[in-house]
């Protein structure tokens, strides 16, 4: 028995039409779905829906054998899984972004508010530039905070630049490229090998090229 987490949100949608391509359906889980546990009928199968953030700890330790995440996650995290197939689906980047005109660091104080979901990978981006920031984190909605004056800079996702449009930011610098990716833990690929090698063949024989993207654009005004 294989125990599979999958990340609610956008990337659902994409990972749910993978699996069934790949012979592993699920009656009755949908996005819309609010059951957490699915069985996957004839495939021996447990699929479970979590939050993005949480699937690497549910795979890390044990109580799913594999997951499917966007790298962002996985970047931000430090969680020790193997990361054995990128998807391909879910390409989007995490960017630096600031208002339109206030993008230049001279125009700042010397010590930058960064809003960002992203502490970590923000820390370490403006570090390794030597840049002094003061990190806020945020939850959500990120694109609010220098419209509001709450930060000077954003680390955040950026698929379309639909949001960023919307609120007159722009993309000053791309810090890494993300896309959803399968995750699994280390004692499940030994305790549970053949399976863990069918799931993940099967997986990558359907998992789109590189040239397509199976996320849909979309534009939101926060304020
Ligand atoms: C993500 C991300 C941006 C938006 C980018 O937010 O944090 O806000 O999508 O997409 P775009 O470039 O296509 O406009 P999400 O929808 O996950 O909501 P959140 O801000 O509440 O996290």
């Amino acid at each position: 028995m294989l125990t599979i987490a999958l990340s609610k949100g956008k990337l659902l949608e994409p990972t749910l039409k993978l699996l069934r391509r790949a012979g592993y359906a699920s009656p009755g889980l949908s996005a819309e779905s609010r059951r957490l546990v699915y069985a996957c009928p004839g495939r021996d199968m447990t699929l479970l829906i979590v939050r993005p953030s949480d699937v690497p700890t549910y795979v890390e330790y044990g109580a799913a054998d594999a997951g499917i995440v966007g790298k962002d996650v996985l970047l931000e995290q430090d969680c020790d899984v193997y990361e054995p197939l990128d998807l391909r689906f879910g390409a989007c980047r995490i960017s630096v972004a600031a208002l339109r005109g206030r993008e230049s660091r001279t125009r700042l104080s010397s010590k930058i508010r960064v809003a960002t979901k992203y502490p970590n990978i923000a820390e370490r981006y403006f570090n390794r530039m030597g840049i002094p920031v003061e990190i806020i984190k945020l939850y959500g909605s990120i694109e609010l905070a220098p419209v509001v004056g709450l930060a000077d800079r954003i680390v955040d996702l950026v698929e379309t630049g639909k949001t960023l449009k919307a609120h007159d930011l722009t993309e000053v610098e791309v810090i890494a490229r993300s896309t959803a990716r399968l995750i699994v833990n280390r004692a499940s690929l030994k305790m549970k090998h053949e399976a863990l090698t069918e799931f993940i063949s099967r997986l990558r024989s359907q998992a789109p090229s590189n040239s397509q993207t199976m996320r849909s654009g979309r534009s939101r005004r926060l304020c």
